[in-house]
């Protein structure tokens, strides 16, 4: 099972967007896929769901602020799986499958309730603390049905909060979209350093508690995925070179153009765009990058 957070401190930048798109297109060629939605804006959750769907059947009690508020407010744990859903329509005609934990508008309060549980006396009392609120999610995740999944993504929210660094604990992986400009090249380096000491803490407190209770944290950087790509550019790769050359991560070699027009309408009817049944040149062009993109993730993970 591989576990990819897909992140970045900016909003807007396609994080949600290729999210959808990956998970679908791997659940099409066969794979097993869960999407966990950790941003309370829940717009992957609204991209599988109608609000009406979501109102009905999981904002009360299946959403993973139920599961955090589970841990917050009772120190019991509910099971992630009891959360999992199985939206219809971008299941259909599908050999995998593309499941999905629904985010919840509130949780953005389950960051600060979080905070409140890392304080403690003694110094070991705070690395406990420290270890348990972190690997929150990891823990949730590693309870789920062994081999249930091929792929768990993790859609995060735009900051580097408590519960995005629990995405973070938890993953094999990281992926970062990111438009190919000045200031969003710079963010990436600050990134790639909170990722860096965030791990660096986590497994320092892991090596201290000397406990087999705590695995260290090993998420690797996977690339940063260039979207919204201008194509009135005569050679996008060419202008895109200064920017690719200022980050020091790796990059996918696959860029994702920008097309208001096709990205904005595919939520609302539940299946993402690599999915649609649409002729056209400049649909198929989309959906071609889409599913280039898929496969050079495959390759980086040694699939293919
Ligand atoms: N390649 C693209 N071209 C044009 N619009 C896009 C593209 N990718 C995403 N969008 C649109 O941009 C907005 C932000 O995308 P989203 O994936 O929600 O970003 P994030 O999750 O980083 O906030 C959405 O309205 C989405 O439809
Ligand atoms: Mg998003």
């Amino acid at each position: 099972m591989e576990i990819i957070s897909v992140i970045n401190y900016k909003g807007g930048v396609g994080k949600t967007t290729i999210t959808a798109n990956l998970a679908a297109e791997l659940g099409f060629r066969g794979k097993r896929v869960l999407c966990i939605d950790l941003d309370p804006q829940a717009s992957l959750t609204f991209s599988f769901y109608s609000v009406d769907e979501w109102q009905r059947n999981f904002e009360k009690n299946r959403t993973i602020k139920n599961w955090y508020d589970a841990f917050i407010d009772k120190d019991t744990d509910l099971d992630l799986s009891s959360l999992i859903s199985t939206p219809g329509r971008v299941n259909t005609g599908m050999s995998g499958k593309v499941d999905l934990i629904c985010s919840h508008l509130a949780l953005i309060n389950v960051d600060l309730e979080l905070a409140t549980r890392l304080v403690g006396g003694t110094e070991r009392d705070l690395r406990n603390n420290f270890l348990r609120v972190y690997s929150r999610l990891k823990q949730g995740i590693e309870h789920l049905e062994e081999d249930a999944y091929d792929f768990v993504f993790i859609d995060c929210p735009p900051n580097f909060n408590i519960v995005t660094k629990n995405s973070i604990i938890a993953s094999d992986y990281v992926l970062i979209p990111t438009k190919p400009d000045y200031l969003s090249t710079l963010g990436i380096e600050q990134l790639k350093q909170h990722l860096k000491e965030l791990v660096n803490t986590y497994n320092k407190h892991t090596r201290n508690s000397n406990s087999d209770d705590w695995a260290e944290a090993k998420p690797e950087i996977l690339g940063v995925i260039f979207t919204m790509i201008s194509v009135r550019n005569a050679n996008p790769i060419q202008a895109l070179q200064q920017y690719i050359e200022q980050v020091e991560v790796p990059c996918f070699d696959t860029f994702i153009r920008e097309n208001k027009t096709i990205y904005s309408s595919a939520p609302e009817y539940g299946v993402p765009v690599v999915l649609k049944r649409v002729s056209g040149q400049t649909y198929e062009n989309v959906q071609e990058e889409l599913e280039s993109l898929t496969t050079e993730l495959l390759e980086k993970l040694g699939y293919v």
